[in-house]
C-alpha cells in the first residue's frame, strides 16, 4: 500500500502530455473480441484499469503482446470462453462491457456484475433492456450475469436513462446482430464516438454516434485493424484544474479541444484564461478564482467525471458557488475529506453550497474514489503544509505516471509506502 505525499504551494508551470482516455480504452479493448483476426490498438494508457482488462482477454484465450510503451496487438482468435468471474474482473465498472463483447462474438456471456466507483447506485437494467431486445435471455445466476441467444436481431431501444455504458454495451452486441438496431437517447460522450469509429474500422456499419440516435447495421463479421484511442479529457480537465488552482501556467499538450469545451467556458468563468490549439490547451491563471456554478450533465454538458476536481478550484474562490450533480446519487464524498483541509462545503443531497476561502491547510485524506482523489491531490497542491492521501489505488487507476506528470510540472508529489504508524507531520 503506498500514499502521496504532497508540500503545497508551488505553481505548476510548464507542459504536460495527455495519455489515451481511459473509458475509451475499457470499451475499445474489450471489443476486440469482435474481430475474427489481431487488432493493433495505440495511445493505450498505463493504467490498473486497462491491465485488469489485459489480464481477463489473455484469460478468455486472446494473446496480448505489447509493441512499445503504448501500443499492443490482441488476438482474438484462440478465445474459446465467454465467462468473466468477479476475481477475473477485479470488480472494475468496465467488465461489464464483456457481456456485450462476448455476446455478439460467442452469443453466450457470463459475466461477473461490474464493481467500480462507489459514488452511487451502479445499475445495469439499461444493458439488459438491450440485450433482451436483441433477442437475449438474461438471467443472474450464481452471482454472474448470464446472457444467451440463439441468434442475435436487429432492434429499437430507447434508453430510459442516458448511460453511457448501456449505449456502449448494447453497440457491442449489435455490430454483429442480424439487422439494424437503433439506440435512442444515447450517450453522446467522445469515448461511445471512439468505440463507434473503431468498430467501422473493423468493417461496422455504425452511423450518428455523438449524437442521441445511433444506428447500427449488423455485419456478419467484423476483421482485425489499428487504431489509435482519443487523449483522456478527463485527465486533460484534472490538470488544467491545477493548473488554474495552482495560479499556474500550463500547456497541456495532446488534446482534443472540442471535448474539453464545458471545462473551458467553466475556467474562463472563473477568471481563468485559457489558449487553445490544435491539439494543446494552455491555461494561465495569476490570481484568486472567482466564483461560479456548476451542474453535471450527460456530454455535451459539464462532466460529471470533473465535477470533484473543479470543487476544489471553487473551494478558494472568492464568493458562493453551487455544485449540483446530475448524473450519480453520491458524488461528495470527498467534500468531507476537503473539509478537513479548511473547506466550507455544505452537501444537500445532489447539491454542494461552496463558499470559497482563502487558504486550504494541509491533513492527512483519503481518497474517496478515482476522481475525488484527484480532487485530493489538487487540494494538496494548493495546501500549506504536508498532505498525505492513502488509498491511491483508485488514482492509479485512471492516471498514468501522475507522480511524474505533476513533478515534471514543478509540484512537490512523491508515492511513499503506508507504513503502520501515523507519520503525517505538517512542515511549520
Ligand atoms: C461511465 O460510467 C464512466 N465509466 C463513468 O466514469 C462516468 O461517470 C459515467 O459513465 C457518466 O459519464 C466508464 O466509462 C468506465 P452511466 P457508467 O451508465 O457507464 C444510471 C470515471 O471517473 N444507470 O452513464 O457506469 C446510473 O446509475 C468513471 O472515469 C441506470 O440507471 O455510467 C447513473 O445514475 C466514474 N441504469 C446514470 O445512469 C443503467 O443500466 C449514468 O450512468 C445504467 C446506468
Amino acid at each position: 500500500m503506498d500514499k502521496f505525499v504532497i508540500k503545497g504551494g508551488k505553481r505548476l508551470s510548464g507542459k504536460v502530455e495527455i495519455s489515451g482516455a481511459k473509458n475509451a480504452a475499457v470499451a475499445i479493448l474489450p471489443a476486440v473480441l469482435l474481430a475474427d483476426s489481431p487488432c493493433i490498438i495505440d495511445n493505450v494508457p498505463d493504467i490498473s484499469d486497462v491491465n485488469a482488462i489485459f489480464t481477463v482477454l489473455r484469460q478468455l484465450g486472446a494473446t496480448v503482446n505489447k509493441l512499445n510503451r503504448t501500443t499492443y496487438e490482441i488476438d482474438p482468435s484462440g478465445v474459446r470462453s465467454y465467462v468473466v468471474t468477479k476475481e477475473m474482473s477485479q470488480s472494475m465498472r468496465a467488465s461489464s462491457y464483456f457481456l456485450g463483447a462476448l455476446l455478439g462474438r460467442m452469443r453466450r456471456a457470463k459475466v461477473a456484475p461490474p464493481g467500480g466507483c462507489d459514488i452511487g447506485l451502479r445499475p445495469i437494467d439499461q444493458h439488459i433492456k438491450g440485450f433482451e431486445a436483441l433477442g437475449a435471455r438474461v438471467t443472474i445466476e450464481g452471482g454472474l450475469v448470464d446472457a444467451r441467444a440463439e441468434k442475435l436481431g436487429g432492434c429499437s431501444v430507447y434508453l430510459d436513462v442516458v448511460s453511457v455504458g448501456a449505449t456502449i454495451n448494447i453497440m457491442l452486441a449489435a455490430a454483429r446482430a442480424r439487422g439494424m438496431t437503433v439506440i435512442e437517447n444515447a450517450a453522446r460522450e467522445p469515448h461511445v464516438v471512439d468505440l463507434a469509429n473503431f468498430l467501422n474500422s473493423m468493417g461496422a456499419d455504425i452511423m450518428g454516434a455523438g449524437t442521441s440516435v445511433i444506428k447500427i447495421r449488423g455485419v456478419e463479421h467484423l476483421k482485425g485493424t489499428e487504431y489509435s484511442i482519443i487523449p483522456d479529457q478527463i485527465e486533460a480537465g484534472t490538470y488544467m484544474v491545477a493548473a488554474a488552482a495552482t495560479k499556474g501556467d500550463v500547456t497541456i499538450c495532446n488534446v482534443t479541444p472540442k471535448h474539453l469545451e464545458s471545462i473551458i467556458a467553466k475556467l474562463k468563468e472563473t477568471g481563468v484564461t485559457v489558449e487553445e490549439g490544435d491539439d494543446w490547451v494552455r491555461v494561465v491563471m495569476k490570481k484568486r478564482p472567482g466564483k461560479c456554478n456548476i451542474k453535471t450533465m450527460p456530454h455535451p454538458g459539464f462532466p460529471t467525471d470533473m465535477q470533484p476536481q473543479f470543487a476544489t478550484l471553487l473551494a478558494i474562490s472568492n464568493g458562493t458557488s453551487i455544485v449540483t450533480e446530475g448524473v450519480w446519487d453520491n458524488r461528495f464524498r470527498y467534500a468531507d475529506q476537503l473539509t478537513f483541509m479548511g473547506a466550507d462545503i455544505q452537501v444537500d443531497g445532489k447539491s454542494a453550497v461552496i463558499t470559497g476561502v482563502e487558504k486550504l491547510k494541509a491533513a492527512a485524506v483519503k481518497s474517496n474514489d478515482l476522481r475525488a482523489g484527484a480532487a485530493m491531490i489538487i487540494a494538496g497542491l494548493i495546501a500549506e503544509g504536508v498532505t498525505e492521501i492513502e488509498d491511491i489505488e483508485y488514482i492509479d487507476r485512471g492516471y498514468e505516471q501522475v507522480v511524474e506528470k505533476f513533478t515534471q510540472l514543478g509540484a512537490n508529489i512523491k508515492r511513499v509506502p503506508v507504513l503502520d504508524a501515523p507519520t503525517i507531520k505538517i512542515a511549520n
